[in-house]
């Protein structure tokens, strides 16, 4: 029943097939999250070339081919030229009846200090987002026929039992707008970088809430006016703010609460990247509620697609959130206990010859 590409597809750890000349000849859903690349542009291109590991491993490598043994190396930093390292735990095995051809299963160890999150997080979001994406597509169909079949019953049955049928049509639809969230999701653009006022960001979501699900809520700014201009894609920092301030507002409750809006710069904040240099992410902003907090059992998934602790959430705000960060080689952290969670947003500063008019005014 269970094809073996699906298997292979459904492995939640990133796994790669190693032919004999060391190149890459298949890599799992999971594997190319990691490498933040496409199966397609990393396959038949030498394996040591896209995957760094920082230790000496070719010679044990070749030892474990050329004896058919498998290779256990624990506490490696592995990464790519797209990512930063996370510190990994490499299983390296023969590959039963393909002769020289090896396979290699890399398991990030639990979430090596805070500065790799972001990126776990990431690959994580990437490849449960990817087979989401596969299987709405696949579920659409059927569900339609669905729809459609209760739809002509409730044509002929007693009134009594209508209400079935006007559950099975509900519910449906509630599927439908699932699956068309997890494929906007997928249909997410590289970030259009420009010059961005953060301040009007923040003010139109704050704007925007207020006449909507954040009706209940008091929402203060606290702004630095001397912060400079951020680099990203303004309408994709605002889905970020929006996503934030609804999660704040839907916490509080219908009683409301009150948010602040905070921003200041912190010229130390620093992130490290894959090859050793560091960029400086110095615009901080903070969403902080004083709604009851995280929910104990989800406060370390809640970045993961469909974490969710509301009933009808569909826990994908936060992993889109995350994602847009990420694609910003920004950093996004939370620190929550009941009265007051903050989010906190760390975002690069615009290129020097885009803030012109900003310097002649310092
Ligand atoms: N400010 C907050 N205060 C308390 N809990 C929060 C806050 N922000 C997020 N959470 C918790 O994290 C969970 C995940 O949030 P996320 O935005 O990813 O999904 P969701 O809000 O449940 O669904 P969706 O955003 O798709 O409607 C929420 O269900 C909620 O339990
Ligand atoms: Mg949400």
């Amino acid at each position: 029943m269970t094809s073996d590409q699906s298997i292979w597809n459904s492995l939640p750890v990133p796994a790669f097939i190693i032919d004999q000349d060391d190149r890459i000849a298949d890599v799992n859903s999971s594997g190319e999250g990691f490498l933040n690349a496409s199966r397609k542009s990393v396959i038949g291109h030498p394996v040591w070339d896209q995957i760094a590991v920082d230790a000496p491993l070719e010679e044990a490598f070749d030892r474990a081919r050329a004896q058919g043994t498998p290779l256990f190396v624990n506490d490696v930093d592995a990464g790519s030229g797209n990512r930063a390292p996370l510190q990994c735990a490499l299983q390296i095995a023969p590959l039963v009846g393909h002769p020289g051809s090896m396979i290699m299963i890399i398991s990030p160890r639990e979430l090596a200090g805070r500065m790799t999150r972001g990126n776990t997080v990431k690959s994580a979001a990437q490849s449960a987002i990817g087979m989401a994406e596969m299987l709405a597509h696949e579920i659409k169909n059927p569900l339609a026929g669905i729809t459609g079949a209760a739809q002509l019953l409730s044509m002929n049955i007693a009134p009594q039992d209508l209400e079935l049928t006007d559950l099975i049509v509900a519910e449906s639809r509630r599927i439908v707008k699932l699956l068309e969230q997890v494929e906007q999701f997928g249909n997410l653009q590289q970030p259009d970088f420009k010059p961005v006022n953060i301040h009007d960001v923040l003010d139109r979501a704050r704007r925007s809430a207020l006449l909507g699900f954040g009706a209940d809520m008091a929402i203060v700014e606290d702004y630095d006016p001397s912060l400079p201009l951020a680099f990203g894609d303004p309408d994709q920092l605002l889905q970020v703010v929006l996503n934030l301030l609804k999660n704040a507002s839907e916490a509080a409750g219908p009683q409301g609460g009150t948010i602040r809006l905070r921003t200041y710069f912190e010229h130390s904040f620093r992130l490290r990247r894959s090859d050793g240099s560091g960029h400086s992410l110095p615009l901080q902003i903070e969403i902080i509620d004083d709604g009851p907090g995280l929910p104990e059992k989800i406060r370390s998934d809640i970045f993961d697609p469909f974490v969710s602790g509301k009933e009808n959430g569909t826990g994908l705000g936060l992993a889109l959130v995350s994602k847009i960060i990420s694609d910003h080689d920004g950093w996004i952290s939370v620190d929550s206990v009941p009265g007051r969670t903050v989010f906190k947003l760390s975002l690069r500063r615009a290129p020097a010859e885009n803030k012109k008019s900003k310097e002649e005014s310092i």
